[in-house]
């Protein structure tokens, strides 16, 4: 589902779906994120459901990734994916809890782009749900410093929503909290999109691992 028709400069906001069994509750909470993001000038709206992004199991190698500039990856959706995941500038993660984390496929998803270094330097958002009492806390803690190492700018506002089945009536938030907490936090994200979209045109340093590797070729070639 996609929200282009915003104006050229709005920030392209990818809200990343991170579960795809069948009668996942995340399909209450989806539409309502969908829709306050989308009623902002600042966003214009991306799901991207993995349910649709049918990616292998992580698989990549230097033999996979061929030329490191225009990598081919394990399989042709793989590069759609890095492709698709670049062209974001911020990115909400909408994440259930699956064993004090969140699920294989999201994170899956998120080393994926791995080689390309597409969420560099972009603000990440996160909404944790769970049918009890714990609201996806453990998921989102566990997904922020996932995103650290992904070289995301976790954002410290989230929304959190425990007993989901019982958090929505017509598509909306039962509890006006969780309407606030959204709010902060897309105000949050708009506002550290555009810092770091400025900031990423002023120019970037090359990833660590770049820099590692010159600094060994100068010291060997003195
Ligand atoms: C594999 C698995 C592990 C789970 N582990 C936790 C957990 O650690 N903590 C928790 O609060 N809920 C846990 N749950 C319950 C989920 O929060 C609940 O099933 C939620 O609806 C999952 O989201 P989904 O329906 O959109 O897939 C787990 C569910 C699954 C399927």
């Amino acid at each position: 589902m996609a929200n282009k028709t915003k104006h050229p400069t709005a920030t392209n906001l990818q809200i990343i779906v991170g579960s795809t069994r069948e009668t996942r509750n995340i399909d209450l909470i989806v539409p309502w994120v969908a829709k306050r993001a989308a009623q902002r000038e600042a966003f214009a709206v991306e799901v991207l459901d993995l349910r649709d992004w049918e990616l292998p199991l992580f698989a990549e190698h230097m033999g996979t990734l061929g030329d490191i500039n225009d990598p081919t990856y394990s399989a042709p959706v793989v590069k759609q994916w890095n492709a698709k995941i670049a062209a974001g500038d911020a990115y909400l993660f909408i994440t259930p809890e699956y064993t004090h984390s969140i699920p294989a496929v999201l994170k899956n998803a998120i080393d994926s782009v791995f080689a390309s270094f597409a969420f560099r330097n972009k603000p990440a958002a996160f909404v944790g749900y769970s049918v009890g009492i714990a609201a996806g806390t453990r998921a989102v803690e566990h997904l922020a410093s996932i995103a650290i190492e992904a070289e995301l700018i976790p954002l410290r506002n989230t929304v959190l929503i425990a007993k989901v089945q019982q958090s929505f009536a017509h598509g909306e938030p039962v509890d006006p909290e969780t309407e606030v907490a959204l709010d902060i936090m897309l105000d949050d994200l708009a506002w550290w999109a555009e810092v770091l979209k400025q900031a990423r045109a002023g120019g970037e340093l090359p990833p660590a691992s770049v820099r590692r590797r010159l600094a060994t070729a100068k010291r060997t070639n003195g």
